[in-house]
């Protein structure tokens, strides 16, 4: 499974970067903002398309997706093709990032999305489409050729817990099969859970032989992460804090502490080359 950082904070996609497992990384508005206010608080300056093309070369060749803001198709294409032909020759490494449904409110251009997608697919440019919410969506992004396909794991859950009621932390893995085994149903348009969103998604990819990569998004913790690859997502985007959860574990550093109290000096004399 590939893994990208979901996150716009430099430091942070330096720090995985160095540690040779890291993919690809993933930015939304709201990531940007963070990543912004965070300068801010430290006063460093950020001159936005400066500050992008340093995330590009800290990671050269590892595939960066930049969200458009536009609301109908005509604004994302001309913002796709800006962001590409901006910052694509900083590291090649430039991934157009295009929600599956711009509208809201009032607004019913509910195909826009899918049609960004489809234009700027047809033009060589690689797209991430986000906010997918469903596995018709995805089916849809899909076929008007995304590259990468975002489906909103941990939204799904939260939005599912919310409508129930339920308190929750982000770091709480949702069983929605232990809820099933008590006998409560508790659903999104038949998806129980944000991981039986990705599941049906790999199935169908799978089924239809589809091109798009399966990009698990919105992971809010380890158990999510884990039951995504086990669901048969190709690639995982996740916040830094649960990059550093994965690493961990209790009994390690208790076996950490054992092995290093148990030394005995000629054994490490042998290995220190003295
Ligand atoms: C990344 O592609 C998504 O924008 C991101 O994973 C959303 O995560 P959130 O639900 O934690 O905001």
């Amino acid at each position: 499974m590939r893994l990208f950082l979901d996150s716009g904070i430099i430091e942070e996609i330096r720090l995985v970067q160095s540690y040779g497992i890291l993919d690809g990384v993933t930015l939304n508005p709201s990531l940007v903002k963070k990543a912004a206010e965070k300068r801010e608080e430290k006063k460093q300056d950020i001159q936005m398309g400066d500050y992008i093309r340093s995330i590009l070369k800290s990671v050269p060749g590892l595939p960066v997706s930049l969200e458009v803001i536009g609301l109908d198709a005509v604004q994302m294409i001309d913002e796709g093709r800006r962001i590409y032909n901006m910052f694509h020759p900083v590291a090649q490494n430039v991934v157009v990032k295009i929600p599956i449904n711009c509208a809201y409110g009032k607004k019913t251009n509910a195909f826009d999305g899918i049609k960004a997608v489809k234009a700027l697919s047809s033009e060589g440019i690689p797209v991430n489409c986000t906010l997918v919410f469903t596995p018709e969506q995805a089916l849809l992004a899909a076929k008007a050729g995304a590259r990468f396909v975002s489906p909103f794991t941990g939204r799904v859950d939260d939005f599912i817990r919310e409508q129930a009621g339920m308190a929750f932390q982000k770091e709480d893995y949702f069983p929605a099969e232990g809820l099933k085994r008590q006998g409560k149903v508790l659903h999104d348009q038949g998806i129980c859970s944000g991981i039986q969103l990705i599941r049906h998604i790999a199935v169908i990819f799978k089924n239809y032989d589809l091109d798009a990569q399966l990009l698990a998004a919105s992971i809010r913790n380890t158990r999510q992460l884990r039951e995504a690859a086990l669901a048969g997502a190709d690639i995982a985007t996740v916040p830094f804090a649960v990059i550093k959860q994965m690493v961990a574990h209790f009994k390690t550093a208790e076996g950490m502490e054992t092995f290093t109290d148990d030394i005995v000096p000629a054994y490490a004399q042998l290995l220190k080359g003295n």
